[in-house]
């Protein structure tokens, strides 16, 4: 076959029939999966940039949900600029492989070869497509990538595993697979039955399919996971904030130790107008520092009556719920303890334990004397000090 001409449009001998039309009820979200945000872009937009940064000018058919039709049209126009009017959306089917048909109706009169691309394959590389489009034409052959099975695969019956299949012979096969048309809107037509993917059904009716290597990014989303990873793939990921907390308080030899949410017993308490917990609060002032949400004091009101002798449990218990509110997830928090009593060494794992439960992410603590020197070192009072991570 002689070389492209280049220009596209309507004089493209690829086309690309992107298949958006599915809900994407495995994922679980409100939009339908093609229109879901992935790192500031719709799914859809991801997935046309690899197929229109392909070297040859191709028509691009977007298969979008019918009642999403127009917005489709204009983010595929945009993704595609100055190539916006080799772009077609049409409406898909109830099933993949009727979004499919749908979308070969529309393909234009010049168009040789064919790739069927699933939109949820949204970061499959430019490279690919141009990989499926070379070995159509050198194969005259339907063309599938796929990448090498790395599990152990067996066969599962009523929850038994009964074999261990012998994975060399066996592939994960992805999209864009690459067809010559003609032969697939034939397939198409005569198709009575639903297929697992094109190659399935090109297969069935009789044509070679050839596999080619895939490439991992081709993934499929299908699950929040899987958008997860394309979002750190994609260097979107949840950012971090960090916070600090120091709280000092003096002993007071009338009150009962609370420290780290727990009851000291035979230990010096603590004075203040709450239980005087300084662990529990600098751990929640580095919370409320780390969401950019004040201080225990700002947010509490120390002098508030309500909050007289109230156990540091309650503080953060709330501070919690308050930094989740304000849209964010703990990360972790570290915290170290500067004081001559208690020692904190015998029960450090049951305070981490305690801690870890109320944050709901991992708290670590640590205890330390200052070595004679200060106010922590004359056995005058504790302080403590907090950092903490949030992701949001
Ligand atoms: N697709 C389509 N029309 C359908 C069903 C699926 O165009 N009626 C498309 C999807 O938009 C997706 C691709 O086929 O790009 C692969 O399907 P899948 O990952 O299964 O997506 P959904 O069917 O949307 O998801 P789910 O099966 O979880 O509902
Ligand atoms: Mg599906």
């Amino acid at each position: 076959m002689g070389s492209p001409e280049r220009g596209g449009g309507p004089e493209s001998r690829v086309a690309v029939v992107v298949v958006a039309a599915g809900s994407g009820s495995r994922l679980g979200h409100p939009e339908p999966k093609a229109l879901v945000a992935l790192a500031g872009r719709t799914i859809l937009e991801h997935a046309l940039r690899g197929v229109l940064g392909s070297a040859e000018p191709a028509q691009v058919v977007v298969v979008a949900p019918p009642a999403r039709v127009g917005e489709a049209r204009v983010l595929a126009q945009r993704a595609a600029g100055l190539a916006a009017d080799h772009v077609t959306v049409v409406p898909g089917g109830e099933s993949r492989q009727s979004s499919v048909a749908a979308g070969l109706a529309a393909l234009a009169p010049g168009v040789e070869v064919v790739l069927v691309h699933d939109a949820a394959r949204a970061l499959a590389p430019a490279a690919l497509v141009d990989r499926i489009v070379a070995a159509v034409r050198e194969h005259a052959a339907g063309v599938v990538p796929a990448l090498p099975v790395t599990d152990t695969v067996k066969r599962v019956v009523a929850g038994a595993a009964v074999e261990t299949v012998d994975r060399s012979e066996l592939v994960a096969v992805q999209t864009p697979q690459g067809f010559p048309r003609e032969a697939l809107v034939a397939a198409y037509a005569g198709a009575t039955e639903e297929y697992t993917d094109d190659a399935a059904l090109f297969a069935a009716a009789g044509h070679p399919v050839v596999v080619v290597p895939g490439e991992p990014e081709a993934f499929k989303i299908t699950t929040p996971w899987d958008l997860a990873r394309a979002e750190q793939l994609l260097g979107g990921g949840p950012r971090v904030r960090t916070g600090v907390g120091i709280d000092v308080h003096a002993y007071d030899d009338a009150v009962p130790l609370w420290l780290g949410g727990l009851y000291w017993s035979g230990e010096p308490g603590l004075a203040g107008h709450s239980d005087g917990d300084a662990l529990v609060h600098a751990v929640c002032d580095a919370l409320l520092s780390a969401a950019g949400l004040g201080d225990l004091g700002s947010r509490f009101g120390v002098d508030d009556p309500r909050y007289a002798g109230a156990a540091s449990e309650v503080f953060l218990r709330d501070t919690r719920r308050l930094v989740e509110d304000a849209g964010f997830r703990v990360g972790n928090v570290a915290v170290q303890v500067i004081a001559a009593r208690p020692r904190l060494a015998p029960r450090r794992a049951e305070v981490e334990a305690r801690l870890t439960d109320l944050v709901g992410a991992p708290v670590s603590v640590a205890g330390t004397t200052s070595d004679g020197l200060g106010f922590t070192g004359r056995a005058e009072g504790i302080a403590a000090i907090a950092t903490a991570t949030l992701l949001g």
